[in-house]
């Protein structure tokens, strides 16, 4: 594959690179690159070295600033520098929370946002409790938008694929109706099946857009565990944009470690981590 032997790597970059590139996703992606983040950056960029067969990241860069970086190699850049940590049930007292709302009023079409959902577990958990809350209520039907910003975590997550150690934590009843087991025992995998993926669909959206181009007003978007990665005036700019979004009085749901606090967005706090637009 590459024609330099592993150690041949050089996986420091110089302060001139790093502040360049630092200063290049933060414009972009929003994304904050302090000093303490150069050996992270490094070591996921590592990979790209080799791929790019670059012996040292100051090539790197510069290949990345170059025309033809731009064009091929960007993308790339941007998968690996995304954190994508997500679970299935993560934060499971949202669901709670939506299910509760539910009960209280039930519109016809419930339609929900995934913003920032990197490989899926997110929407796949919203998809498979709704269209549970759906078996007793035929009159109700939801739809669900999930996006991000990595081509890369968007294709995996329309691939619907996972490890059965991914799955562990979606209760037995639910695995047994949603899950479809792959015939490969050496290589055991599971995927969502097609009731609760024809419900979503995906698109790649950058929080940094001026206007973020998705169809329609939303009752509910779920925004958790990327406002951690920005600046208080960028989590400002993207709350304010995606409560233009939202319905009147629809919520927003944020990650266990964000607030809206100091910041001067349309909304009221309902719960930790629940708001409400006013
Ligand atoms: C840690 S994951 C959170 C996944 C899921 N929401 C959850 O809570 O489990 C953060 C996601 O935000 C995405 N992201 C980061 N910066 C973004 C940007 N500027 N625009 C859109 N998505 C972005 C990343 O690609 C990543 O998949």
């Amino acid at each position: 594959m590459n024609d330099f032997p592993e150690h041949f790597f050089d996986t420091q970059m110089s302060r001139e690179k790093f502040l360049k590139l630092s200063k290049f996703i933060y414009d972009n992606y929003g994304i904050k690159m302090p000093d303490n983040k150069q050996i992270m950056l490094e070591g996921r960029l590592h990979k790209r070295l080799k791929v790019n067969n670059i012996p040292t990241l100051d090539e790197y860069c510069d290949f990345v600033f170059s025309e033809k970086g731009q064009q091929i190699e960007l993308i790339h850049m941007i998968d690996v520098v995304t954190t994508n940590k997500t679970d299935f049930f993560r934060e499971p007292h949202h669901f709670d929370f939506l299910k509760k709302y539910l009960d209280t009023y039930t519109p016809p079409l419930l339609k929900i946002w995934s913003a920032g959902c990197s490989s899926g577990e997110e929407p796949y958990t919203l998809s498979m409790v709704l269209q549970e809350y759906k078996q007793t209520r035929p009159q109700f039907d939801f739809s669900i938008l999930a996006t991000d910003l990595s081509t890369r975590i968007l294709k995996q997550a329309i691939t619907a694929v996972y490890s059965e150690k991914t799955v562990e934590v979606i209760p037995l009843a639910l695995k047994q109706k949603y899950l479809l087991k792959s015939k490969d025992r050496k290589n055991p995998t599971v995927r969502i099946n097609k009731i609760l993926r024809q419900k979503i669909s995906f698109q790649r959206i950058n929080f940094m857009d001026k206007e973020y181009a998705v169809v329609g007003d939303f009752d509910v978007v779920f925004c958790r565990n990327v406002l951690i990665y920005f600046d208080k005036q960028t989590q400002e700019s993207v709350i304010n944009k995606l409560c233009s979004k939202l319905k009147p009085n629809g919520f927003l749901f944020l990650g266990h470690s964000e607030s809206i606090s100091g910041l001067n967005v349309p909304l009221k706090q309902l719960e930790p981590t629940v708001y409400q637009k006013i």
